[in-house]
């Protein structure tokens, strides 16, 4: 991997000297006003993500952990999102780690908290190769056995929630990467139809939920999407219950697949409903605002698609948070993959998914910081300047400004600040003790400088 080095320009620290002030002479003033990035970030006025989702005919969700719905992620989950997907919580290994002997509570838990706040549940996922119990992967079973623990684990599971859940995603994740069937316990020991199977037992347990087939890697027509999409057309032949296809995406920077609306155009063509229902956009950690800006763009570009099929249904997230994200366990070096980061600070996706659903972008703050430049006393070669830093309505946590001197003005010393000159350019950073501003506060630093011919006031920015 190639990376790039901005070349540095000579900076040489200042020497001290003082020279002897014989004169106080007035040279003027400047403010320039400095309004504080906001980039991206979203404020409390924005509408949530859900109102916007809403208004466009959208369902907008996100994975949860049942443990984890207080405090900070439990208003988020519950204010941002208009539906809930259960991370671990509904998988076969989760509802019956012992045969026989079951354990609701997450399932049951995250059920209830989206009922309290008005939100959809996507059950996930009734049949699948991992997250099985021991019990049942260890076994021994004849197909007739294999078959009815199938049709019992799904019976039982889809009747509990029955009339609870809006759609459930009964196959998760059936096909190898060139769209053959993946060899599971399942394939193997009751061929590909144990989908048309699943698909049968489940509707029959709850008629109103949507039924899903759910897969990674299947957003862009390929090999493996073409392979769902075949099926699909053949189990609508048949009259099996399907729904829907849910594309899993979980997708890496700057990769989002080109053909990504045109796949859920040809399913949707097939009558069924698409839905997003795991994204995340992996990077290569550490994240910074380049790749972050990146992943905004395809983070909209992914809302934008399902925003532009009428049967596209709607988005979910795997995981809303950094901290609640699956990725770095699983893709050593990658991470920051969802739309807040750990501390639960929009991250520029969150700004880019909201402008995707038709949101606004709240402006800045109208609070600003400024900085004035003065001349306090000058000499025949020499003179004291003096920098301010006033904030009112914002603040800073640490402050650098620039200037450029127009007539060979050369600084020598300077204090409260930490002063490099390169030719005309002037920076100067805070001391240890000084880089906070509150608002309503100020910071002053001096310094000495040495003119001749004339002693212009420059422009002075807030950087
Ligand atoms: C992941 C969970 O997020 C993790 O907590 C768990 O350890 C492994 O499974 N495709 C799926 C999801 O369909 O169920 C997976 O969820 C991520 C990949």
């Amino acid at each position: 991997m190639r990376t790039s080095r901005t070349r540095s320009t000579r900076t040489r620290p200042l020497r001290g000297s003082l020279r002897r002030r014989v004169a106080a002479l007035f040279a003027g003033a400047v403010t320039v006003a400095a309004l504080l990035a906001a980039g991206t970030t979203a404020h409390a006025a924005d509408a949530p993500l859900r109102d916007l989702a809403a208004a466009k005919g959208k369902v907008i969700g996100t994975a949860v952990t049942g443990s984890k719905l207080t405090g900070t992620y439990g208003t988020i989950a519950g204010g941002q999102f208009n539906s809930l997907t259960p991370g671990n919580a509904m998988k076969w290994g989760t509802v019956e780690p012992t045969r026989g002997s079951f354990n609701w509570a997450e399932a049951d838990q995250i059920v209830a908290f989206a009922q309290a706040h008005n939100q959809q549940v996507r059950g996930h996922t009734l049949v699948w190769h991992s997250q099985n119990p021991s019990w049942l992967t260890n076994g021994t079973w004849t197909t007739a056995e294999l078959s009815a623990l199938l049709q019992d684990h799904i019976t039982t599971e889809v009747t509990r929630y029955k009339g609870k859940l809006a759609a459930w995603d009964v196959v998760n994740e059936p096909f190898n990467e060139d769209g053959t069937y993946r060899s599971t316990l399942w394939y193997n020991g009751l061929g590909a139809d144990y989908i048309a199977q699943a698909l049968t037992w489940a509707h029959a347990a709850d008629p109103s939920a949507k039924l899903y087939i759910n897969d990674y890697n299947v957003e862009g027509v390929n090999a493996k999407s073409t392979a769902l999409y075949n099926l699909v057309k053949s189990l609508k032949a048949r009259g099996v219950p399907i729904d829907g296809v849910g594309l899993q995406a979980h997708l890496i920077l700057g990769q989002v697949p080109g053909t990504l609306q045109q796949n859920i155009q040809r399913f949707a063509d097939l009558g069924v409903d698409v839905a997003v229902t795991e994204l995340d956009i992996r990077m290569q950690l550490p994240s910074d605002s380049t790749k972050l800006a990146q992943q905004a763009a395809d983070y909209k570009a992914v809302f934008d698609a399902c925003v532009a099929v009428t049967r596209c249904y709607g988005v979910t997230v795997w995981g809303f948070t950094d901290s609640d994200s699956w990725i770095p366990d699983v893709f050593s070096g990658y991470g920051a993959a969802t739309p807040y980061d750990e501390n639960y600070a929009p991250k520029p996706a969150y700004g880019a998914i909201a402008a995707s659903l038709g949101g606004t972008t709240t402006p800045p703050p109208t609070g600003a910081c400024t900085v004035t430049y003065s001349v306090q006393t000058q000499w025949n070669t020499g003179f004291t300047g003096q920098v301010r830093i006033a904030c009112s309505g914002a603040a800073l946590s640490s402050w650098k400004v620039n200037w450029t001197y127009g007539a060979g003005q050369q600084i020598t010393q300077a204090w409260n600040a930490t002063c490099t000159q390169s030719g005309a350019a002037v920076s100067c950073a805070n001391a240890s003790y000084n880089g906070s501003v509150p608002d309503g506060g100020s910071v002053t630093f001096g310094f000495n400088a040495s003119w001749s011919g004339s002693n212009p006031v420059p422009t002075v920015t807030l950087g």
